[in-house]
């Protein structure tokens, strides 16, 4: 029977068989270690010369760094360390050689760790960020599955465009032009006028040939949208899900944290309320500092910087200029030129997380502003048609998975966030 090193606790004073690969292999007379990972653990293996099957020592010989093994041997306390199993190994067995791994415990460059992603993804540290990014994506479900909303997710193939046309990848649809979905939120609201309370889950494609530590050209995005909720409602939304988020992390992630050095006193002031700005206040913090930021433009990374950093938690500025917002946002009655959305900026600097607001509900303006924005009105028809057969107040927003992962880990770059990171200039392995 195979055992799990997970599992290893509840098999004290056993016998157990395990498989997996060497992570470290060393000799010091007659002891020989095997640091073995099984993709649920790693468990140090000693093998003593007088306890263990002597053919074992000979095996040893020829394990390396990444060659898969089956072993057996008894479950025991490690001698030092509380809580710490260890194994007196018994036999071994190696089932797959791996001569030369390329990637050693030393230092390599990133270029050629980002070549060898497939790889990589066997370290500790990448263990560690793939089951914190597993933890928020069940969190997001756990949440939304928990308050009555049905998931509803928007096709991958769409004939237009929903946050411009410049970053579209285009493509094939048998004698169609079609377009690589670069949010499914249109469809949220039709399907939010079907069910009321509603969220898709799935990957979007931006063509940026931007090379930031933000952008990836195919992402996760969570995308809820709730009937009758205005824009403010949209924001008590969306900062009860990322305190959750955050907060179930701390809870169920610790270990992996660790492992990461997360300074996680950094994450736990994020509850809420969170601080909420007009884009007008936050255009003042930033001037202070960046006398050259321009009023009436979007927030370059740095501008975020400037206001996040004046919080110990995750701060929304709403009310951003209308005209440099998407067709669909719903212009404010009571404060012309400015749409009733909001981003909501991740804390220490990690820049926007969430994007979203309240949608345009009357069909004579979202008519206008589908032809101010040069796109085509029959494209749009059907989205027309929420209006025309009993519009509703809605809003929503979608959250950026990997941007939220690289926040919560405190990582430099949002590369290591997803297994095979799709970036402007590599889209290998
Ligand atoms: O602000 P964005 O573009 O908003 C929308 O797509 C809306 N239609 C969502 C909605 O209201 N349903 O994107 C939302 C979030 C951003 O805040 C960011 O977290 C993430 O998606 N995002 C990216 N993440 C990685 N790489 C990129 N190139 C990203 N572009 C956006
Ligand atoms: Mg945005």
């Amino acid at each position: 029977m195979r055992h799990y090193i997970a599992d290893l606790k509840n098999f004290v004073g056993q016998k157990v068989e395990l498989k997996g690969w060497v992570y470290q292999h060393r000799s010091s007379g007659k002891v020989k270690f095997l640091e073995l990972r099984d993709g649920t653990g790693v468990v140090t293996c000693v093998f003593f010369k007088g306890e263990c099957d002597p053919a074992a020592l000979d095996t040893f010989e020829h394990v390396a760094q990444e060659a898969s093994v089956r072993l057996t041997g008894t479950v025991r306390q490690h001698p030092k360390q509380a809580g710490v199993f260890e194994i007196g190994a018994v036999e071994l067995e190696i089932l797959g050689r791996a001569d030369n791994y390329p990637i050693s415990p030393k230092e390599h460059g990133t270029d050629f760790l980002m070549e060898n992603r497939h790889l990589w993804l066997r370290s500790r540290r990448q263990h560690a960020i793939l089951r914190v990014r597993h933890e928020i994506i069940s969190a997001i479900r756990d949440f939304f599955d928990g308050r009555g909303f049905t998931l509803t997710d928007a096709p991958i193939f769409t004939p237009s465009a929903c946050e411009g046309t410049t970053n579209l990848f285009e493509t094939k649809y048998f004698d169609e032009k079609m377009y690589l979905s670069q949010s499914g939120q249109l469809y949220m609201e039709a399907t939010a006028a079907a069910l009321g309370k509603v969220y898709c889950f799935g990957p979007t494609f931006r063509a940026e040939k931007s090379k930031t530590r933000r952008h990836l050209i195919e992402f996760w995005m969570v995308e809820p949208e709730v009937a009758f909720n205005d824009m403010y409602d949209n924001m008590d939304l969306a900062e009860e899900f990322v305190e959750y988020i955050v907060q179930r992390c701390l809870t169920n992630k610790a270990e992996e944290l660790r492992v990461l050095e997360r300074d996680i006193s950094k994450l736990a002031p994020v509850k809420r309320p969170f601080p909420r700005l007009h884009y007008r206040e936050a255009v003042e913090m930033i001037l202070k500092e960046n006398p050259a930021f321009k009023d009436g433009d979007d927030f370059g990374a740095p501008d975020e910087t400037i206001v996040s950093n004046r919080f110990d938690r995750p701060v929304f500025v709403h009310h951003f200029p209308a005209a440099i917002k998407a067709f669909y946002m719903k212009e404010d009655p009571k404060d012309l030129g400015f749409a009733m959305g909001s981003d909501l900026l991740a804390s220490e600097g990690y820049g926007e997380i969430i994007g979203g607001g309240q949608r345009e509900d009357n069909l004579e303006t979202l008519q206008r502003k589908i032809k101010e924005h040069d796109l085509r009105e029959e494209d749009f028809r059907w989205y027309s048609d929420l209006r025309r057969y009993g519009t509703f107040t809605h809003s929503g927003f979608g959250l950026g998975i990997e941007r939220t992962v690289t926040w919560i880990c405190g990582l430099p770059h949002v590369r290591e966030t997803i297994p095979f990171p799709r970036l402007y200039g590599r889209s290998y392995p």
